[in-house]
């Protein structure tokens, strides 16, 4: 053989990696939002796919979770979100993907009528079958944070049951005016039963609440953190203690984190020493799975290969599998 050059794209299919942030509802993709509405009856306010990508404009975060809750709506037996996990896992394996550590809304779903149970044992059946494909997973269940305290803890009590399916806990939805301090009882409820802990701070929201993220809640883990980069001794403080960022690129972009992917930070992460990895969110609605969001990124920024495997690397190093709890967690 000679010497053929390896193209970035080649170096990011072939390395293993894990994915840390995606949300299983967000890899709904408009094919299968109408199969399943049609399966279930149920109306959606567009006349076809096409539409459904049209319609995929956001300003912000607001715009985007509005018709991300209104798409999963389609989503109502054990069938439906074995076929929706199923999916994202063939996609994440066929990605390279060797494991991953999986967020889900449940208030989303019983909220609207669905029994936890029917989304717990669909999403089991879908991981056991990529277990046996070669590629693990685990289960992070996300409070939505423009809800109440109360109803975070309902559902965390209704999740009791299912204590041994679970990785950790994680927060989402609408970031601003929905500090994690809101549910720090619930965090410690949490931690106290055993359950790893992630928040989603500084996406929009400002560098305090990723302070909050860690002070407060105590999580060991920030999904985005792009804002953190605004605080030198909340960057000091990641990087001293090794706290990865789960960074996702396209979804950045689609909801207007960044301006241009040239702007994006994930370079100036790695060179100030940050624990940064590349995820896709929810790739459904953004534009690509997470080796799109790698070509991607690494192309605006011009990320070397030694970067992309950094980049992967840390993906591994940052999972749960990698990491027993904090000491005094
Ligand atoms: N941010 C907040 N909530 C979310 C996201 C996100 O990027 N994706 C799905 N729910
Ligand atoms: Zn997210």
């Amino acid at each position: 053989m000679g010497h053929q050059t390896t193209s970035p794209a080649d170096v990011i299919r072939d390395i293993p990696k894990a994915e840390l942030h995606i949300h299983v509802e967000g890899s709904l993709e408009p094919e299968m939002m109408f199969d399943l509405a049609r399966r279930n009856g149920v109306s959606l306010p567009y006349r076809s796919v096409e539409k459904v990508r049209r319609a995929y404009a956001f300003a912000n975060l607001q715009e985007f979770l509005d018709l991300y809750y209104q798409g999963m709506a389609v989503l109502q037996t054990e069938e439906d979100f074995f076929a929706l996990a199923d999916a994202y896992l063939r996609r994440a394996a066929a990605d390279g993907v060797v494991h991953v550590e999986m967020f889900f809304d449940p208030q989303a779903h019983t909220g609207r009528g669905v029994p936890l149970g029917t989304l717990m044992d669909g999403l089991e059946r879908a991981i056991v079958r990529s277990r046996e494909r070669g590629v693990s997973v685990s289960l992070i269940l996300c409070f939505l944070r423009h809800l109440t305290e109360r109803e975070a803890f309902e559902t965390l009590e209704e999740a009791e049951p299912y204590l041994d399916r679970l990785l950790g806990v994680g927060l989402d939805s609408s970031e601003v005016g929905h500090p994690p301090s809101k549910f720090a009882r619930v965090f410690a409820a949490a931690r106290d039963l055993g359950l790893r802990l992630v928040a989603h701070a500084g996406e929009e929201g400002p560098p305090e609440y990723v302070w909050e993220a860690l002070e407060i809640l105590g999580v060991e883990r920030i999904d985005h953190g792009n804002r953190a980069l605004e605080d030198d001794a909340l960057v000091a403080r990641l990087r001293d203690d090794r706290i990865p960022l789960t960074v996702c690129p396209l979804s950045n972009l689609a909801l207007r984190v960044v301006d241009d992917l040239a702007a994006h930070p994930i370079r100036r992460m790695l060179d100030l020493g940050l624990l940064a990895t590349v995820n896709s969110d929810d790739p459904a609605y953004f534009g690509g799975y997470i080796n799109e969001n790698f070509r991607r990124v690494a192309e605006a920024v011009d990320l070397s290969t030694a970067g992309i495997e950094t980049l992967a690397r840390n993906s591994l190093d940052a999972s749960f599998a990698a990491r027993s709890p904090r000491a005094g967690a």
